[in-house]
């Protein structure tokens, strides 16, 4: 297998983002692609704030965070991502989306390239299919935030060789993150928990049982949770759990799993949190958590 050096990132909102601090922070260069520019240089500003914060901190060298930025570029151009060795895409939740990104990629990038999804919920097997290079294409889900948390779930679809997978599993490793082997079944082990989960909480709210901070209290002091589900949903996205409901009901009609009617007009308000600066908490939409 071809050594990775260049990694590409593509989709720079709230995984991409903190996927490419991910890939920076191990010393690959990484080409950040997204055809959005404000995406790009929201991007920008919180892996800038971020590596400042870690300097701060002692959690990283000055010379490590201006090599990182050196060999972090961004960009709208798909060509750009021409010299990949690795591309994971991180753009939204949406077969067609994706399949498109990775066929075009294909045209793009040299034939070693090896193509992660960071899919939550769809089919790594349907997501390659008819890319080009389908024995090419790996799952790769990360956990959000990406840039704190370790775990990535990793699956194989029908037609992965088992080398790419072994090799995409070492690259996870030299990343600094903890990878799990799971099926290609959507959701894979953590969303087939959380995403009927959060929207209980969702009908909870709706219902005008409890409050947002008070759930999120609840969840966090009685059950040991870092983090409450509010406040994970607003970093999550709203927008994104809805196109998560979307898909994971597409696939397994769980009536559990449907956007309740709460989070749908919540998006149509424009409220889709950390990314708008409001969702059912309010926020500074350019700092990245954590940092
Ligand atoms: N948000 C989460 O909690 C979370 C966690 C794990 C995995 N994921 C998965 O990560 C992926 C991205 O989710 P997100 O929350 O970061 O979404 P997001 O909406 O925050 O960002 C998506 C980005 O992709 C860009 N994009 C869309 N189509 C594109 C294309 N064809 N080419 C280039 N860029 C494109 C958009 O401009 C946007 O900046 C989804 O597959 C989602 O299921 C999300």
């Amino acid at each position: 297998m071809t050594e990775i050096r260049t990694v590409g990132v593509c989709g720079a909102g709230t995984m991409g983002a903190g996927i490419a601090i991910v890939a920076a922070r191990a010393g690959y260069a990484v080409v950040l692609y997204d055809t959005n520019a404000d995406s790009l240089e929201r991007a920008a500003t919180q892996t800038e704030g971020f590596f400042a914060k870690s300097v701060e901190r002692g959690k990283m060298t000055e010379a490590d965070r201006d090599a990182a930025l050196a060999a972090y570029t961004r960009t709208t151009k798909l060509d750009d991502l021409a010299a990949c060795d690795a591309v994971i895409e991180a753009v939204f939740e949406n077969l067609e989306v994706k399949r498109g990104l990775l066929a075009a990629l294909h045209k793009v990038c040299p034939e070693h390239t090896i193509f992660a999804s960071n899919t939550s919920t769809l089919s790594i097997t349907e997501i390659a299919g008819g890319c080009g290079r389908e024995d090419r294409v790996v799952g790769m889900h990360f956990c959000l935030p990406a840039q704190l948390m370790k775990l990535v779930e990793m699956s194989s679809g029908l037609n992965t060789s088992e080398a790419v997978f072994a090799a995409a599993w070492a690259f996870c490793e030299a990343l600094g993150q903890r990878p799990v082997k799971t099926k290609d079944a959507p959701g894979f082990i953590l969303n087939y928990f959380l995403v009927p989960f959060n929207n209980d909480v969702i009908r909870l709210i709706e219902a005008g049982v409890a409050e947002p901070a008070d759930i999120d209290k609840a969840i966090k002091v009685g059950m040991g949770y870092k983090m409450g589900p509010c406040e994970l949903l607003d970093l999550v996205g709203l927008d994104t759990q809805v196109l998560l409901c979307e898909a994971f009901h597409g696939v397994t009609s769980d009536p559990r799993c449907a956007a309740p009617p709460l989070l749908k007009r919540m998006v149509a308000a424009g409220h889709l949190g950390r990314k708008s600066g409001r969702g059912f908490f309010t926020y500074d939409r350019n700092a990245m958590y954590g940092a």
